[in-house]
C-alpha cells in the first residue's frame, strides 16, 4: 500500500482536500464550495458547521475513489482562512455564524482599541479584519451569545476539533487575533482583559506540527477512512500557502493572489514594520512573516467578471487584458472594492476608475483591473524595500500565478523575478507538508518542502516596461488620497438614505 497524507484547506470560497504521496505528488483532490452570508452591508459570515460538512464531503468523495483502495492514509492536517471568529458553547457547538476576515463591521471596536493602546497592538495594526475586534463586537451587540461562550476558535481549529474531539488553537493562526504576544508566542491575557475578554475563553495553544489526536473512530468509519489517521494542528492559510510554495527561510517572499492578495516575506525576528503591514507567525518554528494585504485582489477580477463579462472565464478575461497595452490606454483602476488593508488601513475607501473615456474598450478595463491589483501589491513591496528588504525574487501562487501574462506583468511592475510553481495547489499543500512531517516522513517541514515543492519557470522583469508602469503607478498612488474625501461624502449620503428608509 502506498502511504499518503491529506491536506485540507478551509478556504473562503471552498474547502479543498488533497491526497499527497511521499514524493509530494497529488494523487487525488476534492472541492466543496462554501456559502458566504452578507446579512448587512459590510457583514461577511459563514456557518462553521458548513465547513465541517464540506470537509467531510471532500473526505467521503476521496475515500470513494478507486485509486484510494491502494493507499494508506497516515496523517492529515489543515490550513484555514485566518481571523474568522468562531464562538463555541460548553457543549462544543458553534453559537452563531463565524464572522470572517473580510467583515468590516468593527470600526467602532477598532477605535476603542486604538484609543487605549495606539495604532498597533502586539506588533499588528488594529484592523477590522482581526479577531479581537470581532469578539468585542459580539460582547457589545450580542451579550447573550457572549455569555454562552466557552471558548473562541478560528475556522480550521473548529473543523479539527469536530473531527478529533480535541479543542485547541494553533499558533500561526492565533498570531492573527491581536491577542498573541509575538515575542513569547503565548496569549496576552492582559490585552484581552483590557477589553473585557475573560482569560477562561482562550483555548490552549498548539504549534503547527503538533500531533493533536486521531480522527474520531465513528467519523472515520462513516467516511470510509481508516481509524488510525493521525491529525496535526496545521496553519493559517497564508503560512500554509508560503510553506506549500517553499517560502520558508528569512527573506523568502511570496505573492499570493486569491480572493485577497498578499505580499509575504519571512523574518527571523518578530519585528513590526508599520504602514499596516501585518506581523504573523509562520507554520515553522522561529520564523515569522511580514505581510501586506490587498483585500479585493482576485475578488476585483471576480467582480469585473460578474458585472461586465459574465459570459467570460477568468482565462478569457486575461486574454482580453493582454490585448490592451501597458497603462490600459490611460485607464487606472483602484481595487478598493471592500476597503483596503495595506498600506491604507481604511475599511471605507472604495474603488475607482480614473481616466475613463468613450474610446476605452472592455479589454482596457480588464487590463486596468489586473494592473490595479498588481499596483496595490507593489505598494507593499516598495514599502518593504524602503525598509531594508531586497525582494528581488518572489514566488507566485494563487489564481494570479496561473497566467504567464499576469506573471510577466507582475515581474515588470514589481521589478522582481517571479517564480512559478510546477503545481499550483495553494495552502492545502502546506497542510500536506505539515502532515507529512508530523508522520515522520521528514525531519523538518523545510526538508519536506524541498521535496514536495518544485518550480516551473521564472519571469524576469523588463526594465523598459517597469519604467512605463512606474509612470502610471505614480498616479495610481495619488488616487487614494484624492478619492478618500469624495468616497466619505458618498458614504454619508448613502448612510443617510438607508436611515431614512429604515425609520
Ligand atoms: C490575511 C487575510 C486573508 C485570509 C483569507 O490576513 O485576511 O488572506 O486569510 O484567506
Amino acid at each position: 500500500m502506498e502511504k499518503v497524507v491529506l491536506g485540507v484547506d478551509i478556504g473562503t470560497s471552498a474547502v479543498k482536500t488533497i491526497v499527497v504521496n511521499q514524493q509530494g505528488q497529488v494523487l487525488a483532490s476534492a472541492n466543496k464550495p462554501i456559502t458566504t452570508l452578507h446579512p448587512q452591508a459590510g457583514f461577511s459570515e459563514q456557518h462553521p458547521d458548513e465547513w465541517v460538512q464540506a470537509t467531510k464531503d471532500t473526505l467521503q468523495t476521496i475515500s470513494e475513489m478507486e485509486s484510494m483502495r491502494v493507499v494508506q492514509v497516515e496523517g492529515m492536517s489543515f490550513s484555514g482562512q485566518m481571523h474568522g471568529l468562531v464562538l463555541v458553547d460548553q457543549y462544543g457547538e458553534a453559537i452563531r455564524p463565524a464572522i470572517l476576515w473580510n467583515d468590516t463591521r468593527t470600526t467602532e471596536q477598532c477605535e476603542i482599541i486604538k484609543k487605549r493602546l495606539g495604532q498597533y497592538v502586539l506588533g499588528n495594526p488594529v484592523l477590522e479584519g482581526f479577531t479581537l475586534t470581532k469578539m468585542m463586537w459580539v460582547k457589545q451587540y450580542e451579550p447573550s451569545n457572549w455569555e454562552r461562550t466557552y471558548k473562541f476558535l478560528l475556522p480550521k481549529d473548529y473543523v479539527r476539533f469536530k473531527l478529533t474531539g480535541v479543542l485547541s488553537m494553533e499558533v500561526s493562526d492565533a498570531s492573527s487575533t491581536l491577542l498573541l504576544d509575538p515575542k513569547t508566542q503565548q496569549w496576552s491575557y492582559d490585552t484581552g482583559a483590557l477589553f473585557g475578554i475573560d482569560a477562561q475563553i482562550f483555548p490552549d495553544l498548539t504549534s503547527a506540527e503538533s500531533y493533536v489526536g486521531n480522527v474520531k473512530p465513528d467519523v472515520a468509519k462513516s467516511l470510509g477512512l481508516n481509524t488510525n489517521i493521525q491529525v496535526f494542528a496545521g496553519g493559517g492559510d497564508n503560512a500554509c500557502a508560503a510553506l506549500g510554495s517553499g517560502v520558508v527561510k528569512p527573506h523568502d517572499t511570496l505573492c499570493s493572489i486569491g480572493t485577497s492578495g498578499v505580499i509575504l516575506t519571512c523574518e527571523a525576528n518578530a519585528a513590526s514594520y508599520g504602514q499596516n503591514m501585518h506581523l504573523f507567525q509562520h507554520a515553522l518554528p522561529h520564523v515569522s512573516y511580514i505581510m501586506g494585504v490587498t483585500l479585493a485582489a482576485g475578488d476585483s477580477l471576480a467582480w469585473f467578471q460578474k458585472t461586465l463579462a459574465p459570459e467570460l472565464s477568468f482565462d478569457d478575461i486575461l486574454l482580453l487584458a493582454q490585448q490592451s497595452s501597458i497603462g490600459a490606454n490611460g485607464l487606472l483602476f483602484t481595487p478598493y472594492l471592500s476597503g483596503e488593508r495595506t498600506p491604507h488601513g481604511d475599511a471605507y475607501i472604495r474603488g475607482s476608475w480614473i481616466g475613463l473615456s468613450s474610446l476605452h474598450t472592455r479589454s482596457d478595463m480588464a487590463r486596468a483591473v489586473i494592473e490595479g491589483i498588481s499596483y496595490s501589491l507593489y505598494e507593499s513591496i516598495l514599502y518593504l524595500r524602503e525598509n531594508g528588504k531586497s525582494l528581488t525574487h518572489i514566488t507566485a501562487t494563487g489564481g494570479g500565478a496561473k497566467s504567464d501574462f499576469w506573471l510577466q506583468l507582475q515581474a515588470d511592475i514589481f521589478n522582481a523575478s517571479m517564480r512559478k510553481l510546477s503545481h499550483e495547489e495553494g495552502p492545502s499543500m502546506g497542510a500536506a507538508i505539515i502532515a507529512a512531517t508530523g508522520v515522520n516522513w521528514f525531519d523538518s517541514m523545510e526538508a519536506c518542502s524541498r521535496v514536495f515543492v518544485t518550480y516551473d519557470k521564472e519571469f524576469h522583469p523588463d526594465s523598459v516596461n517597469h519604467q512605463q508602469y512606474k509612470r502610471y503607478f505614480d498616479i495610481y498612488r495619488q488616487v487614494y488620497t484624492q478619492s478618500q474625501p469624495l468616497t466619505e461624502q458618498l458614504l454619508m449620503i448613502s448612510e443617510a438614505r438607508d436611515n431614512e428608509i429604515t425609520h
